[in-house]
């Protein structure tokens, strides 16, 4: 889809303030500032689009975190998602994350890696919200159907990458880590601290979180209904002894998914 080009940023202005600041967050002197311009430039993209939800003084992005800010960007005319390296991060380089998305999309999960270099992850862009807000704003009929879909397709996808041998590491906080498409389609994010080497344990955290701990369990289990936490409990041991494929099995069906 051709995008609106009217509240393009070019990249060259990224130089200027309040941009600046973006590309060398939170202290944009000028030697980072121009290398994440010529970065950006390497990687073909046109310019980035300030919206999205989380604002940083007169600038809207669409995330932040301890690694890197997310802005939305343009490239070959299309929107995409670029994750810039914070100055003060403490991961010295985007490549270890780029390399992991990628494998992660080479079993068929998250957002479709597009480019990296030092400090740049160029992203398919996603039109989502975060799985807390998501739930809240389920409405009326059908929800529980739309919950369920969504935490079967969520706790699909973590099969896929346990098979697969990528342990995401940061599914226990999933609140921050999966955003959930207009389609109720669920997005795993941030591979910054994924591996292919640790023991996998995407699906036992996941299943935690959102079925066991916390307060977002505890919702979620409120549309659901009431899950049999010894048995679910007994389910994860299975899984983690090897028996995935049964485990998992017996999972869906206790939760009616
Ligand atoms: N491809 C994308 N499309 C749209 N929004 C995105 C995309 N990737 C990330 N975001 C948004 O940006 C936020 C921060 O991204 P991410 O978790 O990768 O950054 P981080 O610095 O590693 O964060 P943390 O400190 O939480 O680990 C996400 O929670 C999400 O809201
Ligand atoms: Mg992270």
């Amino acid at each position: 889809m051709a995008e609106d080009k009217s509240s393009l940023v070019p990249v060259e202005d990224l130089v200027k303030k309040p941009y600046r600041e973006i590309l060398a967050y939170p202290k944009p002197s000028d030697e980072p500032v121009e290398s994440r311009i010529r970065q950006l430039k390497s990687l073909g993209i046109e310019g980035l689009k300030f919206e999205g939800p989380l604002r940083i003084g007169k600038l809207s992005l669409l995330g932040k975190g301890v690694v890197g800010l997310v802005v939305a960007g343009i490239a070959d005319g299309v929107r995409v998602a670029v994750k810039i390296r914070r100055v003060d991060s403490r991961r010295r380089s985007m490549i270890h994350e780029a390399a992991m998305m990628k494998a992660a999309n080479k079993a068929g999960i998250g957002p479709e890696c597009l480019g990296s270099s030092e400090d740049v992850l160029e992203m398919q862009f996603l039109d989502g919200q975060r799985l807390p807000l998501w739930l809240s704003s389920l409405k009326g009929r059908g929800r529980k159907a739309r919950v369920r879909a969504t935490v079967k397709a969520l706790l699909q996808q973590c099969v896929r990458l346990d098979a697969y041998g990528l342990d995401h590491g940061e599914l226990s906080r999933a609140h921050k880590n999966v955003l959930v498409s207009k389609e109720d389609h669920p997005w795993i994010l941030d591979y910054e601290s994924a591996s292919l080497t640790r023991r996998v344990n995407n699906f036992t955290s996941l299943a935690q979180y959102i079925l066991l701990s916390g307060r977002f369990s505890t919702k979620v289990i409120r549309i659901l209904g009431p899950v049999d936490r010894d048995e679910l409990v007994k389910y994860l041991r299975l899984y983690k002894s090897g028996r995935t494929n049964d485990a998992f099995e017996s999972t869906l069906k206790m939760l009616q998914l």
